[in-house]
């Protein structure tokens, strides 16, 4: 598998540092993300992510099954009706064509019973950066993620995939960074940024986690 030269050092230090998740059980969510690397070759989980060969799954918990308007949804699945419920979605990834036989969803499943609850959690815990309610909880950026212009547009948008750790660990150049970021929207499904916040966002992200 290739991997980007800071890629391995990087993920082990996601893996190693504490979750920066407020409001579920230790690590379950940390687990959930890394569980999710085989689904995110499909789903895009940034607030208003492209559609890849699946949905966005930003918000899904509670989300009516096979609703967004600009996915083409297989019909057995728009056919099972009703809201992704926390015990829906453990059914469907236990093995999505047992709950939704014909669905387009190529995926064997998940068999093990924890991973799929760290799955969910995770999945759940997608909501919080959405901005869709104005009322949205404001993200938890804890200690080591400085004030400034960009703070908040930078920190919700990475912090709606993964903890904030993976970003404040690094000590990149600008180029770097910049490279990153549209990395980051090639193969890994986040949003585009207009050319003003994807400024505003990289210049934050040198300005704080720059090459000292
Ligand atoms: C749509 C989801 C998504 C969003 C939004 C997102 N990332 Fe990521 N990011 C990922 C995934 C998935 C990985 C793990 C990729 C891998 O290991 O191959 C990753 C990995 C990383 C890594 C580690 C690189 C590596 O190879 O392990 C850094 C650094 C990073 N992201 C920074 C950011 C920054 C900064 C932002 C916000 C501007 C951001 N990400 C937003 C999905 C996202
Ligand atoms: C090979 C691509 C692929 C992979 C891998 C994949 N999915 Fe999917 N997923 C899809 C497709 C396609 C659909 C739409 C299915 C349909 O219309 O029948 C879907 C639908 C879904 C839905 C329903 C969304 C909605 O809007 O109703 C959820 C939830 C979901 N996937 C979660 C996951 C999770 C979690 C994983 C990893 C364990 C995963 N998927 C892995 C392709 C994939």
């Amino acid at each position: 598998m290739m991997r980007r030269p800071w890629s391995a050092l990087l993920l082990a230090l996601a893996v190693a540092s504490a979750p920066a998740w407020a409001e579920t059980g230790p690590g379950e969510v940390e687990a959930g993300a890394k569980a999710f690397l085989p689904c995110s070759a499909c789903h895009s989980v940034a607030p208003g992510g492209a559609a890849l060969i699946g949905p966005n799954l930003n918000g899904v918990v509670g989300r009516e099954v096979g609703s967004l308007p600009q996915f083409d949804y297989s019909p057995e699945l728009k056919a099972v009706g009703g809201t992704w419920t926390p015990e829906q979605l453990d059914r469907f990834l236990t093995s999505p064509s047992d709950f939704a036989p014909g669905t387009r969803m190529g995926y064997v499943g998940v068999s093990d019973p924890a991973e799929r609850r760290a799955l969910i959690a995770y999945l759940s815990s997608l909501r919080a950066g959405s901005g869709a309610t104005a009322a949205a909880p404001a993200v938890d950026f804890g200690p080591g993620w400085p004030a400034g212009p960009g703070q908040a547009e930078t920190g919700e948008l990475c912090n709606s995939c993964h903890s904030l750790a993976i970003v404040k660990q690094q000590r990149l150049s600008r180029e770097t960074w910049d490279k990153l970021l549209t990395w980051m929207v090639e193969k890994q499904g986040m949003a585009a940024q207009s050319p003003e916040r994807r400024a505003l966002m990289l210049e934050y992200l040198v300005q704080n986690f720059g090459q000292p």
